[in-house]
């Protein structure tokens, strides 16, 4: 089985989505293991996003990403680091296709509602950051 870190992001908890965003993810059969809401720390949010660190949008997504609470959670499932963003569609939610989550929430491509570990390795880094405890 594998697991994945999934984010409900600030834009995705102020528009009170929680629900249809944890609902689509039991839906497809995937298991939400642990879950919480949390407002991240700058440093917490620095780490996450440490390979976006030399990015021209670096600034603004931290203080986006720890501007409110977000509901934290690791997936598991076969495949889930591919279920989950193919749940979620294209980062650009312009481009993300009808029937994903940012493709019928968002047009904005920094608040597109959710967060999903973009391979196995950045899902155990992502995991032990959110979720020391699990290891
Ligand atoms: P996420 O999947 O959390 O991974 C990195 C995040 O950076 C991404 O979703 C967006 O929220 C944000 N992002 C990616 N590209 C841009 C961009 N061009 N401008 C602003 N934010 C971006």
């Amino acid at each position: 089985m594998e697991r994945t870190l999934v984010l409900i992001k600030p834009d995705g908890v102020r528009r009170n989505i929680i629900g249809d965003v944890i609902s689509r993810i039991e839906r497809k059969g995937l298991s939400i293991v642990a879950m919480d809401m949390r407002t991240l720390s700058e440093e917490t949010a620095r780490t996450h996003y440490e390979e976006h660190a030399s990015r021209p949008f670096y600034t603004s997504l931290v203080e986006f990403i720890t501007g409110g609470p977000l509901v934290a959670m690791v997936v598991e499932g076969e495949r889930a680091v591919e279920a989950i963003r193919s749940l979620a569609g294209a980062t650009d939610p312009v481009s993300a296709a009808p029937g994903t989550i940012r493709g019928d929430y968002a047009l904005q491509v920094q608040e597109n509602i959710v967060h999903g570990s973009d391979s196995t390795y950045s899902a155990e880094r992502e995991i032990k950051l959110f979720f020391p405890e699990l290891g």
